[in-house]
């Protein structure tokens, strides 16, 4: 198939989250790096995946693991230098496997060019215009201009030391770009086509839905910015403003054969809002975190692939599936904790994501970790949303069946929200450890010499050549899973349609190809049709935590 015939790759592609860091370290500074992932092309190719998304690799002091971005057209030297990037993406090509990074737009590293030199000029200069610089309040001006409170902790306003604070959504390594400036914009569409021209198929947008703002006084307090909803009437937040940056993005996308991809990182509740960064004008493809969200349970499944089902229809995308990526606890993890009782009021919309969260606080002690239903339930999760309509996410590891790592001792800690809650919210790190590819030698071979967080004694069982070749390992099924699912999508597969199933089950078709997922704990019967996969072992029923496909 010619490239400009498979413009639309994406839109049921499986992309597998490469947190670079972590991956594969050929170097040797315990930092995982470009030449790593490069020869690991055939463990990648091996898998079955479409494409590759990689977190940040490019110049930072890592105050936010590569999200605080000095240089946006460079590679950090940690991590190699733009020939490694050449290397790595002509390898990955030549491995039919698709180049996806990450775009940050938000913010920059405070070690930006730009912004040191807003830091070196006076107020009011057109270097401090790129950024959102406000006077302080009080007699002295040494009191921030709003009580905001910043992603990671602590005031959203930093202190330069004139009068003068500059805004900061996330750590204050992070200042927010002003995007009302023509330069910024300017500047992005630059590096959108410096990475375009390098041959990158597509980009994915880091808090793609914040960086239009309207700062204009009177600023609310934070208890009144708080009431206001998510959308065009809020300051920081989901502005309509964005559609013309996207518009403009979207053209210079549209101007390489084939168009390049682009996928937002949006975190809002409101599904129509949440349609207009899918559309073809915009960036093509919005994550749904729904499912990262939800319990393990038939219902809230059911409901949520619904409904993002019609978000897409809306927006004439395809959704996206994700159960794990480099904010949140391994879903492996998440679903060995305890479920909500189904109709017991819960502690807020988001039950196995909370009491994730809550089980990091214990440093992994409370509740227990079931290991082996969190396992059984994490591969019949990926079986379920592999089989839907759209794109599947993958995250580095899942695919080993890893688990988080909860008891990373806190002066190896790396994470932002650690030091910034402070002390308290242990962040993510324990989802960011370097893999394992061996279950000896140093680094258990992410690389020659130890690595950047510290690998628990039990990833020796996890490690890439242990389950390799081993009948029954995750990686082994994954393999497997990815394969077929790649042949059944080669027939013309309509919509999908839901067929009904005992309590506890969820059972749909796209034409011949069936899925049915049995979310309980006690064994069902199988339904009619041809096996072709099932993500745990049969025992003439399905068992719990376990999904089948079928044909017929
Ligand atoms: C996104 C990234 C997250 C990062 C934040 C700030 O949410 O996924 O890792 O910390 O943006 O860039």
């Amino acid at each position: 198939m010619s490239e400009s015939l498979n413009a639309d790759w994406w839109r049921e592609a499986v992309i597998y989250q490469i947190y670079p860091r972590a991956f594969a370290d050929a170097d040797g500074n315990t930092i995982g790096d470009l030449k790593g992932i490069t020869s690991r092309i055939p463990y990648l190719k091996a898998l079955g995946i479409d494409a590759v998304w990689l977190s940040p690799f490019y110049p930072s002091e890592l105050a936010d693991g590569g999200y605080d971005v000095a240089d946006f057209r460079d590679v950090d030297p940690k991590l190699g230098t733009l020939e490694d990037f050449d290397e790595m993406a002509a390898g990955l090509h030549a491995a039919g496997i698709k180049v996806v990074v990450d775009i940050v737009p938000n913010h920059s590293s405070n070690k930006h060019k730009w912004f040191q030199e807003a830091l070196a000029a006076p107020k009011g200069s057109p270097e401090r215009e790129r950024y959102i610089f406000r006077d302080g309040v009080g007699p002295n001006h040494d009191q921030p201009p709003t009580d905001w409170r910043a992603s990671f902790g602590g005031n959203t306003w930093e202190p330069v030391g004139d009068g003068q604070f500059y805004f900061h959504t996330f750590a204050p390594e992070q200042p927010d770009w002003n995007w009302d400036n023509p330069e910024v914009r300017a500047d992005y569409l630059k590096t959108l086509k410096f990475w375009a021209d390098r041959g990158v198929d597509g980009f994915r947008v880091d808090v793609a839905n914040s960086m239009a703002k309207d700062l204009s006084e009177p600023l609310p307090t934070a208890a009144e910015l708080e009431k206001i909803e998510i959308g065009p009437n809020h300051p920081l937040y989901d502005r309509d403003e964005l559609d013309v940056i996207y518009h403009e993005w979207r053209a210079l996308f549209n101007s390489y054969d084939p168009p390049r991809f682009a996928v937002g990182e949006v975190w809002i509740e409101n599904k129509e809002r949440l349609a207009r960064y899918a559309t073809k004008e915009m960036l093509g493809q919005v994550f749904n975190f729904d499912l990262l969200r939800a319990d393990f349970r038939a219902s809230e499944f059911k409901q949520i692939v619904s409904e993002h089902l019609a978000v897409a229809k809306k927006s004439g995308s395809s959704t996206t599936w994700v159960l794990s990526n480099h904010d949140v606890p391994r879903h492996a993890t998440r679903y060995g904790l305890p479920l909500t009782t189904p109709g017991e009021p819960f502690d807020g919309p988001a039950p196995t994501w909370d009491l994730g969260r809550k089980w990091l606080l214990s440093r992994g002690t409370d509740p227990v970790e079931d290991v082996e239903l969190g396992l059984r339930r994490a591969l019949a999760g990926t079986a379920f949303i592999l089989a839907l309509p759209g794109s599947t996410y993958l995250y580095n590891g899942e695919e080993l069946g890893l688990r988080e790592v909860a008891d990373i001792p806190d002066d190896q800690r790396q994470d932002p929200t650690f030091f910034r809650s402070p002390g308290y919210d242990v962040g993510r790190d324990g989802c960011r450890v370097p893999l394992p590819w061996t279950p000896d030698g140093p680094s258990f071979g992410f690389g020659p010499a130890g690595a950047n967080l510290p690998q628990p004694a039990w990833f020796a069982d996890y490690a890439v050549s242990v389950e390799e070749g081993a009948m029954g390992s995750p990686l082994e099924w994954y393999r497997q899973a990815l394969a077929l699912r790649k042949q059944l999508l080669g027939a013309e597969r309509g919509e999908l349609e839901w067929i009904d199933s005992p309590a506890d089950t969820l059972h749909f078709r796209r034409g011949d190809w069936q899925c049915f997922t049995n979310f309980g704990m006690s064994p069902v019967p199988i339904p009619s049709g041809e096996v072709l996969l099932a993500s745990g072992h049969l025992t003439g029923e399905v068992p719990g935590a376990t999904t089948v496909w079928l044909r017929g």
